[in-house]
């Protein structure tokens, strides 16, 4: 029986400002290295302060046990906006409903701009791919400060942006809303994007009977997430649940599958005003602009918990 070739794993770099949604989304790739080589952690402000993020990145590392991640602190506001957090959503700490600890580790020495270019440059061409799942101040800094490290990325696969109404203003996702002026200079990067927006990323919602699950599950990990999954939803922002936002990125990777979509041209709204941040998708291509995104729209979301789920069950 001739041996299957080992598949390869994907070299990831996770960027990130947790956020529940983000712990989700690092203890899946956690949990999958089998897949994936997570080579590091970059956190950014976003759902929380950058020292907040970055605590919380810890915290989530901690309770994986994958301490040989390392975890690099990031940009503290936006290019040229002013930082706005949502605390209103993910409490004051960015983790409300987990019950983790403070940090037992340390964040590793060297701004996260720094470290993402240092790694990029040693990197063969077409070789790493960045998950963004925060705004993409980070990002933005390394392609201004190092464009030659932009053959080395294979791929950018985030969450951020909405084809139809945004969540924090009727016309802008937060992380795009937070930062346009860095998602501008990311769209028009030239590397291949995935974009996993609010139109696929609110149907990301596990049913009642897969968190049930997650309790009777019993490892810490799934037991951090249940918490996170059943805090009371803040006013406003609907009673369905929890969408995993963030947990779509790495799942994408994981199960490419359980996803469609299609190539668009998208061009962000950087001025200030009713429609920052606006990611206005040619979904039906209009424009006959050449495409700059796979926009992803469709998930099968009661297959994706049962393996995300799955998964966080091999965790401590
Ligand atoms: O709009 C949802 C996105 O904003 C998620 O990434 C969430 O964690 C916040 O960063
Ligand atoms: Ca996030």
């Amino acid at each position: 029986m001739r041996e299957l070739p080992e598949m390869a794993r994907e070299t990831i770099v996770i960027d990130t400002d947790p956020g529940q949604d983000d712990a989700v989304a690092l203890l899946l790739a956690f949990a999958s290295q089998a897949e994936l080589d997570l080579r590091a952690i970059t956190t950014v402000a976003g759902n929380v302060p950058v020292a907040q993020t970055t605590a919380n990145a810890l915290r989530v590392r901690d309770l994986a046990g994958c301490d040989a991640v390392p975890v690099h602190r990031g940009a503290e506001r936006p290019l040229v906006c002013a930082l706005e957090t949502a605390e209103f959503v993910c409490g004051p700490d960015g983790l409300a409903g987990s019950g983790l600890p403070a940090p037992r580790s340390a964040v590793a020495p060297g701004h996260a701009v720094d470290a993402l270019i240092a790694l990029l440059r040693a990197a063969p061409d077409d070789s790493v791919t960045l998950c963004p799942l925060g705004p993409l101040t980070n990002l933005a800094f390394a392609f201004r400060l190092a464009p030659e490290v932009l053959p080395k990325v294979r791929r950018i696969v985030l969450m951020g942006g909405a084809i139809g109404l945004g969540n924090i203003t009727p016309a802008a996702e937060f992380n795009i809303h937070v930062d346009p002026h860095a998602a501008a200079i990311v769209f028009g990067c030239g590397r291949p994007i995935v974009m996993l927006g609010l139109g696929v990323t609110l149907k990301a919602i596990a049913s009642h009977a897969q968190v049930a699950g997650l309790l009777a599950t019993g490892n810490a990990a799934s037991r951090c997430v249940h918490g996170m999954v059943t805090r009371p939803r803040p006013g406003g922002l609907g009673s369905d649940g929890h969408p995993m936002h963030d947990a779509c990125v790495v799942a994408y990777l994981l199960w490419p599958e359980l996803f469609a979509g299609r190539d668009c041209f998208l061009a962000v709204e950087t001025g200030e005003g009713p429609l920052r941040g606006r990611t206005t998708i040619d979904w039906n291509g209009r424009l006959k602009r050449p495409a700059n995104a796979h926009v992803v729209a469709e998930v099968e979301a009661e297959a994706l918990f049962t393996r995300l789920f799955a998964r966080l069950a091999t965790l401590p």
